[in-house]
């Protein structure tokens, strides 16, 4: 059996012997983290990667091989939005903040994504169906205002037409969750 780092969790371990060929796992970051500086980023990139947020037991593997205490590593990623500390909703609601859009009542989307989700921009839902982020163009100015739900794209929305959208996701999104109980 493959002797552990030191500092390295076994739990980690057993991840760098089932990812060891793919070169920029978490895993083998932690595993190859020789203390150069500037490593901090890459390796919390590489734990978002890795899980799709940064979850408190990743913060403490980071802690544990780095000797950076957790509450340090907690501060860095507070400090760049690009970090996340929970997991993306099963819907990513991307709502478009572009010149277009702007123009074209944005601000009336973002409000009532929030107040229909009760979220703001970053977060997840309590319910965690929905992750709500804003993006600076969607590429499709012409039918603006435009969010996206994961890969679909809503055009010339009214806060109305959104509401009902949105409704739906959420239904679609419960009945999912039913079916996966109702399987286990
Ligand atoms: S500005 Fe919104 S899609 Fe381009």
């Amino acid at each position: 059996m493959e002797k552990s780092p030191p500092g390295v969790p076994v739990v980690i371990m057993k991840g760098v012997m089932k990812t060891a060929a793919k070169k920029e796992s978490f895993n083998y970051r932690l595993w190859k983290y020789d203390g150069a500086p500037g490593e901090l980023i890459p390796l919390l990139q590489s734990a978002q990667e890795h899980f799709g947020y940064i979850p408190r037991r990743a913060i403490t593997y980071i802690s544990g091989v780095t000797a950076i205490p957790e509450s340090d590593i907690f501060g860095v990623i507070t400090f760049y939005s690009q970090f996340r500390l929970q997991p993306m909703g099963k819907f990513v609601v991307r709502a478009c903040a572009g010149t277009a859009c702007h123009v074209s009542g944005a601000k009336a989307i973002i409000d009532t994504i929030e107040d229909e989700l009760e979220v703001e921009v970053g977060d997840t839902s309590e319910d965690g169906l929905f992750t709500f982020l804003t993006v600076a163009c969607i590429g499709c100015c012409s039918l603006a205002p435009v969010i996206m739900v994961n890969d679909d794209t809503h055009g010339r929305l009214t806060p109305a037409s959104l509401r009902k959208i949105l409704k739906e996701y959420r239904r679609k999104g419960k009945k999912i969750a039913e079916s996966a109980v109702g399987a286990s």
